[in-house]
């Protein structure tokens, strides 16, 4: 209600202050004035812009400092991304404290670059959008002072991006026919889950990962396997090293596992269990083959591919469900239905085909954004700041107590519900996704 007044009080001064044709973009002035009849917190503002829209958007919610130009036609002016990614895979996983060491040296020339490339100055740009949550908190500060630093110096709004709407959000750039409600599957390093992406900010939580995540358990079981050591997987993400691997399997059957949470009628994920599968093989094999500590496993390429199948079946059966849940529901117009899949783990063509026959035996559409806007990068976040000022949504220039939040639940919470309608789902099945020696595995 305050904010309300406040709003109304902005018009009131902008429209005595400024003549018809001239519209409202920023003034501090004005600001100040209102600011003393509003609360103290967060103040949400309206904004009018005489210009087509230009956001920048910052990510440093993990391991990649990112920069992005975006316009309101969802144009990439420019950008720049510092990824960490080496450094991290030679000290055997991310510490927070380099992380952050290396965000802060990166920052300030990642965002310099991108405006350089987009050819803009800042007085061209309407507001800076900025991941505050989720992620390490580190790593997430250094965006968080940089992006308000900017913002006090140029006198911009600020826009706090929740870091997996923005991958959601990022299919709707990429394919603008793309519309509200859609279904999506998020899987990265730090996250996975199913919700449905009803407004810019309005989602239903339809499963969450119970511990680790896609990327998490790839990056975890390649590190294990020693793929680094193999002289071709040396610079991949251990992601990309076992969906390579597994290319190359002899038997991709040889190794079998059982798929997690079959018993529990949800959506949620889990793959503590898997990890511990493929350690248990391992750990067999390198006994028995007395590989060197350093060594892989002779079969690392099956075992990879047996991996890589029971991460796919157990993503793929939980999507089923959601899609069986939605249905039920009507939360998605039957004309309408679309799966949209992001996150780093999006990156994996194995995987997308197996979402592909779900995707294609339930009547849904499936939209993978290419993997330079799967993996963190600055788009996403310019782009969710651009469906934000769009909807004059999320703008803040009262932005000093804003703060960031390493973990933030998607939306409204419907994983107990979606339980509760204990859908039992005749699983498709996935023999079309056989490795290239054909095998059934149904
Ligand atoms: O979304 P992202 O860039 O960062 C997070 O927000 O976590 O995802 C990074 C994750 C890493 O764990 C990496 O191993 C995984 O994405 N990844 C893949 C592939 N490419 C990257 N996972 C499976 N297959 C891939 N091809
Ligand atoms: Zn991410």
């Amino acid at each position: 209600m305050v904010n309300v007044l406040g709003n109304n009080l902005k018009l009131i001064l902008n429209n005595a202050l400024f003549s018809n044709n001239m519209r409202f973009v920023y003034n501090t002035k004005i600001n100040n004035l209102v600011s003393k009849f509003m609360c103290t917190g967060f103040c949400q503002q309206r904004f009018y812009s005489s210009k087509r829209g230009i956001i920048l958007g910052i990510e440093t919610s993990c391991d990649d400092t990112g920069c992005a130009i975006v316009d309101v036609e969802g144009n990439i002016l420019g950008e720049a991304l510092k990824s960490q990614h080496l450094i991290h895979l030679n000290n055997g996983g991310i510490i927070p404290p380099i992380a952050q060491d290396l965000h802060r040296k990166n920052i300030e020339h990642v965002v310099y670059e991108a405006i350089k490339v987009a050819n803009v100055s800042f007085a061209d740009i309407d507001a800076i959008a900025t991941t505050v949550k989720p992620g390490l908190p580190l790593s997430l500060l250094i965006g968080l002072r940089y992006g308000k630093h900017l913002c006090r110096e140029h006198k911009k709004p600020f826009m706090p991006i929740h870091h997996m709407e923005a991958h959601a959000l990022t299919a709707r750039m990429y394919d603008k026919n793309l519309q509200f409600p859609f279904l999506v599957l998020l899987i990265s390093g730090g996250h996975c889950l199913l919700a449905v992406a009803e407004k810019v900010d309005k989602f239903l939580l339809l499963g969450e990962s119970i511990d680790d995540a896609p990327g998490e358990a790839f990056d975890k079981m390649a590190r294990r396997m020693k793929l680094k050591n193999i002289p071709e997987y040396s610079q991949l993400s251990g992601g990309q090293a076992v969906e390579l691997a597994a290319s190359k399997a002899d038997d991709p059957l040889e190794y079998k596992f059982q798929i997690p949470l079959l018993q529990y009628k949800d959506c949620n994920f889990s793959l503590a269990g898997v990890k511990n599968q493929v350690l248990g093989h391992l750990i067999k094999e390198e006994r028995k083959k007395d590989v060197l500590a350093d060594g892989v496993i002779p079969g690392v390429n099956n075992l990879c591919a047996g991996f890589q199948l029971v991460v796919t079946r157990h993503l793929c059966h939980r999507v089923q469900r959601a899609m069986e849940y939605v249905s039920r529901k009507q939360l998605i117009p039957l004309d309408k239905k679309t799966l949209v899949v992001s996150g780093g783990a999006a990156c994996n063509n194995f995987i997308a085909k197996g979402l592909t026959i779900i995707c294609d035996e339930l009547g849904y559409k499936i939209v993978r954004p290419p993997p330079k806007l799967c993996t963190d990068n600055g788009v996403m976040i310019a782009w969710n700041g651009v469906e934000r000022w769009k909807e004059n949504i999320g703008m803040f220039t009262d932005f000093e107590d804003i703060g960031i939040e390493k973990s933030s639940p998607l939306g409204e919470r419907l994983i107990e519900d979606v339980a509760n309608e204990n859908i039992r789902c005749k699983w498709v099945k996935l023999s079309k996704l056989n490795y290239p020696q054909n095998k059934s595995d149904d």
